[in-house]
């Protein structure tokens, strides 16, 4: 008799899934966690989500409305308050005019940036991405059939990207700027200035910019800017939100998208085809997210900004680490070039792996970035366990 398997046909994967990787943050995760089941005490220092706990009000209003039953289907992009919702924070807070048409909630920000790039971008666009960039971006515009252009930031001037670098590698296939600022994994701020400027030189020539802001609430500069406001090149611009940072509420899958309507329209034929709308009752957790106090948002950006300063004080003491400092979100983007080629380790993804694995703190190597000088470090964990981090660094270091 043949087995089961034996009777299975051989799997030829999609072409299109073929061009993209797992994500090289979920690889580090999960080979932290083997770790950890095997009894290691793993500092864990990679993930990419706030160590609170989403606020009280918010799990309220899930919990009354599971019990009030509304756990039903709702409109693809979100049931009418939610979408208010969005737009009035956004206008009350960067002074944004968006209308009802022009606002859709999505399964957390990567949904809705999925979306949009599925929806603006075709086989053979160019999609001109600085460096670093965040994992997935690179990733989601090959599945659209994209190529990206990669834009080399200027490290020396904290990972600044002008609308002259962008213009440089404009040709007459670009299709779409992705900026993400306050950017993973680097932490840096593009002013408001080079934002403007690099959404004129896209408004004229016919190129969409993406703005991802899923960490604009976390932007430390005192300047919080959103090119939504930027009312004159709307036409132009899609900005994706996203609540997972902003109310730690990761794990509830809850973003959104503003960008003119036709594209809006798009995005939720694409998502009614896939997702249908985000669950019922995190649309009414988002509502009160949203529209009530936002002090929760100050605390936890003023505990980021001390555990901000405490990790790049501790990298400072550490020698061959040189660290720009990050004006927002919660990563470091140490520069470890000057460790490369000590004690065999030739790569970022070497020193991650080794210091994984032999001094049990989990980072995540900058390749999977773009860059091949640097690890990202998260701050968004206790102070204690920064301190420990920060303890089993210098002693891997000192061990090369
Ligand atoms: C730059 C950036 N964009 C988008 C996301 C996705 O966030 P979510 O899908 O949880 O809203 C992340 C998450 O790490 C991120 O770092």
């Amino acid at each position: 008799m043949t087995s089961v398997t034996e009777a299975l046909p051989a799997l030829k994967i999609s072409e299109r899934l073929d061009r993209i990787e797992v994500s090289a943050t979920m690889a580090v995760v999960a080979e932290a966690e083997k770790l950890r089941q095997s009894g290691v005490d793993v500092v864990d220092l990679s993930l990419g989500e706030p160590h609170f706990s989403t606020p009280q009000h918010v799990k309220d209003a899930a919990i009354a409305a599971i019990n009030g039953n509304f756990t039903k289907y709702t409109a693809i992009g979100g049931i009418l308050e939610l979408r208010d919702a969005i737009i009035s924070r956004h206008t009350r807070d960067f002074g944004s005019a968006y209308k009802r048409d022009e606002v859709m909630a999505s399964v957390g920000g990567k949904h809705a940036l999925f979306n949009a790039v599925q929806v603006l971008v075709d086989h053979g666009d160019e999609v001109i991405l600085p460096v670093p960039y965040w994992v997935s971006f690179k990733d989601i515009v090959r599945y659209a059939g994209g190529t990206c252009v990669m834009l080399q930031s200027d490290e020396a001037a904290g990972f600044r990207v002008t609308a002259d670098m962008v213009a440089g590698l404009v040709t007459p296939r670009t299709k779409l700027i992705i900026l993400n600022s306050p950017g993973n994994p680097s932490g840096a701020v593009m002013s408001p200035q080079d934002l403007t400027e690099v959404v004129r030189l896209a408004a004229e020539r016919g190129i969409w910019v993406l703005s991802d802001e899923c960490y604009v609430y976390l932007n430390y500069s005192g300047r919080s800017f959103s090119i939504g406001a930027l009312n004159d090149h709307r036409q132009r611009i899609v900005v994706v939100g996203s609540l997972s940072k902003t109310y730690a509420m990761t794990g509830w899958r809850m973003g959104y998208a503003l960008a003119p309507a036709p594209v809006i329209s798009a995005m939720a034929k694409l998502q009614s085809q896939a997702t249908s709308s985000p669950p019922a009752m995190v649309q009414k957790a988002a509502v009160a997210a949203l529209n009530g106090p936002q002090d929760c948002v100050a605390d936890m950006k003023k505990e980021y900004i001390r555990l901000r300063d405490q990790i790049l004080a501790g990298l400072a003491t550490i020698p061959g680490i040189k660290c720009s400092r990050p004006e927002g979100a919660f990563y470091v983007y140490p520069n470890i070039s000057g460790l490369l080629g000590r004690g065999g380790v030739n790569t970022p993804a070497e020193f991650a792996k080794r210091l994984l694995h032999e001094a049990h703190l989990a980072t995540v190597p900058g390749e999977g970035f773009g860059t091949h000088e640097h690890v990202r470090i998260s701050y968004a964990t206790r102070q204690s366990e920064l301190d420990r981090g920060i303890e089993r660094l210098r002693s891997f270091v000192s061990s090369l």
